[in-house]
């Protein structure tokens, strides 16, 4: 259970390590950390980053220092913190995704598994086992089969129909979904008539994705009957709770805390606040508002 509905969305907020400085991160509901793999990863080629209208793509490549390392480095220090920590794990084939879980199990300072089958920046796995309902809930089933933790599956938007998906991964067992991942885009150079990103493709996020991930939240929910974690473009309070009135439970800030690295904080007394202003007894009374 968290203490409120405010996480920090894997890959921009490293392993919160990072952060912890800078604001107390330990009044947030949860930080989910960098995707981890099994043997850790350089990322692909380089520029990896480029900015776009109201957004940026990013083709990092799942960039990490692996499993071993997480286990060794941040998990005693995050032991220390309220916080809890959600590693988000990464895999190039089911196998890989039950022994992530199975290395990350019984590990103090981990509080839950987000399982990314949705990242489109890798040649293998990533987005291509959030695509399909079967391979997702296979990836899923696989992981719960292989821990006790609380496991979210987050979901890739680069799909035609993301509910199929959501509740296929939902009968294999997951606890919770997020939703969603980048959407997958490119830029170009004009002047050198090639790519922008160094891999061709990279991820698009940020407030220009806002309205297709509340599409998307909305189309969901109601679907299925485990919460909804929110993310896409949430950058203020006021788009969090546009999200939670979709049928969200919690949400996860991402692209903004580049911008702002207090943003999640900013974003959790700005809902504190609304709760307030518009006297609520929680924040469950309006999850779901907007649904028609
Ligand atoms: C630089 C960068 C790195 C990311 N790395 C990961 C990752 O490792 N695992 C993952 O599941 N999502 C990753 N994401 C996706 C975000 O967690 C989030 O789903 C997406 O950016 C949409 O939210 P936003 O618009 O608030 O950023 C990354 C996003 C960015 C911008």
């Amino acid at each position: 259970m968290l203490t409120n509905p405010v996480m920090t969305a894997s890959g921009t907020f490293g392993y919160g390590t990072e952060y912890s400085h800078l604001f107390d991160i330990q009044k947030l509901g949860a930080i989910i950390c960098k995707a981890t793999t099994l043997e850790p990863r350089e990322g692909n080629e380089q520029p990896r980053i480029a900015e776009t209208a109201g957004g940026m793509l990013n083709s990092i490549g799942l960039q990490n220092i692996g499993v071993k390392a997480l286990i060794a480095e941040k998990a005693p220090i995050w032991a220390g913190w309220r916080v809890p920590v959600i590693v988000n794990i990464a895999g190039q084939t089911i196998g890989e995704y039950a022994r992530l879980a199975e290395a990350l199990e019984g590990i103090d300072g981990i509080g839950g598994l987000e399982v990314n089958i949705s990242c489109p920046n890798v040649k293998a796995g990533g987005d291509e086992f959030g695509a399909d309902p079967k391979t997702a809930a296979g990836v899923i089933a696989a992981v719960k089969a292989a821990t006790s933790l609380p496991i979210i599956a987050k979901l890739t938007p680069n799909i035609t129909d993301i509910t199929k998906v959501a509740i296929a991964v939902t009968k294999a067992g997951a606890d919770a979904i997020s939703l969603i991942n980048t959407l997958k885009g490119m830029a170009i150079d004009i002047y050198k008539r090639q790519p922008l990103l160094g891999n061709v493709t990279g991820g698009l996020s940020g407030p220009a994705i806002k309205p297709v991930a509340l599409y998307m939240v909305h189309k969901v929910a109601g679907q299925v009957d485990v919460p909804i974690i929110g993310c896409g473009g949430i950058t203020t309070a006021s788009d969090a709770i546009e999200f939670i009135m979709a049928g969200a439970s919690a949400i996860q800030v991402g692209t903004a805390s580049f911008k702002n690295p207090q943003a999640p904080l900013a974003i959790l007394e700005g809902i504190e606040q609304f709760v307030k202003k518009e006297k609520l007894k929680s924040l469950s009374e309006i999850i779901g508002a907007a649904r028609r």
